[in-house]
């Protein structure tokens, strides 16, 4: 369970990137975070990657206590969260399967199963095909997928995306989707900010609208924005 309370998250002391945050996030829910450019989405999620650390308040996944978490224990913490960020960092002279094994070794996860547990991370994400190619030779929506199955590849009990469909077209951003929700399926946790109102609206799930660093919704089954658009049709 994922737990904020009264966060407060300030990076220049002169504005709240995120303002008395409170919520909590069972596991196995699916949470879009919505909200204008500049609301605080990617901030509530490095929060809780820690790539972030919070100015105010108490944060804690599961039994892990963010705001006490030292430098010796976070490559732990974060091998249990599946992070899709947003900029599609891969090592550009590596082949896809060698992206997700440089994972596990740099977690030493996997040992003589390591290929077998990549492969697996690529099967979830239709890509065994191109484990032999350079991430040059990948269209977008495969280097995102490549990204998905490196984020997924420890199995992880979270997976937070920020706008992890920002770049795709609609045929590549229905099949990540279908990624995440699949996953969610399973009883992962995923948390993904987007500014996809379709998706939102098409596939219900809880919505946590964030405005100016606070929480100004949070709808299950909810909408991208009120009203609903209505040329919202999507099938999925
Ligand atoms: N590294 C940083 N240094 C200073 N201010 C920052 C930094 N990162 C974000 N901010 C500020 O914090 C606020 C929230 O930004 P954040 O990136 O969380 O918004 P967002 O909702 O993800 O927006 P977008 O939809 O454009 O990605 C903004 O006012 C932004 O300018
Ligand atoms: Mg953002």
């Amino acid at each position: 369970m994922i737990k904020f309370t009264d966060v407060y998250k300030t990076y220049n002391q002169k504005r709240w990137a995120l303002k008395k945050v409170n919520c909590e996030i069972e596991q196995g829910e699916f949470v879009y975070l919505v909200g204008k450019s500049g609301a605080g989405k990617t901030t509530f999620l490095k929060l809780l990657t820690l790539e972030e650390p919070l100015t105010r308040g108490a944060l804690q996944i599961g039994n892990a206590n963010l705001t006490t978490m030292t430098e010796k224990q976070l490559p732990m913490f974060r091998r249990q969260l599946g992070i899709v960020s947003q900029n599609l960092a891969l090592l550009e002279n590596m082949t896809v399967l060698e992206n997700i094994l440089y994972v596990l070794r740099a977690t030493d996860f996997g040992g003589r199963y390591a290929k077998k547990r990549a492969l697996e991370a690529l099967a979830e994400v239709d890509l065994v095909d191109v484990q032999k190619k350079k991430p040059e030779e990948l269209s977008i929506g495969q280097r995102q997928k490549v990204l998905i199955a490196r984020a997924i590849v420890n199995q992880p009990k979270i997976i937070l995306a920020d706008e992890p469909t920002g770049n795709l077209d609609d045929k590549s951003a229905i099949e990540t989707m279908r990624i995440f929700f699949r996953l969610n399926q399973k009883g992962t946790t995923v948390i993904m900010s987007t500014h996809h109102s379709t998706i939102v609206n098409t596939v219900r799930h809880r919505v946590l609208e964030i405005n100016e660093g606070q929480i100004v919704r949070d709808q299950s089954e909810g909408s991208y924005g009120q009203p609903t658009d209505g040329r919202d049709i999507f099938y999925i």
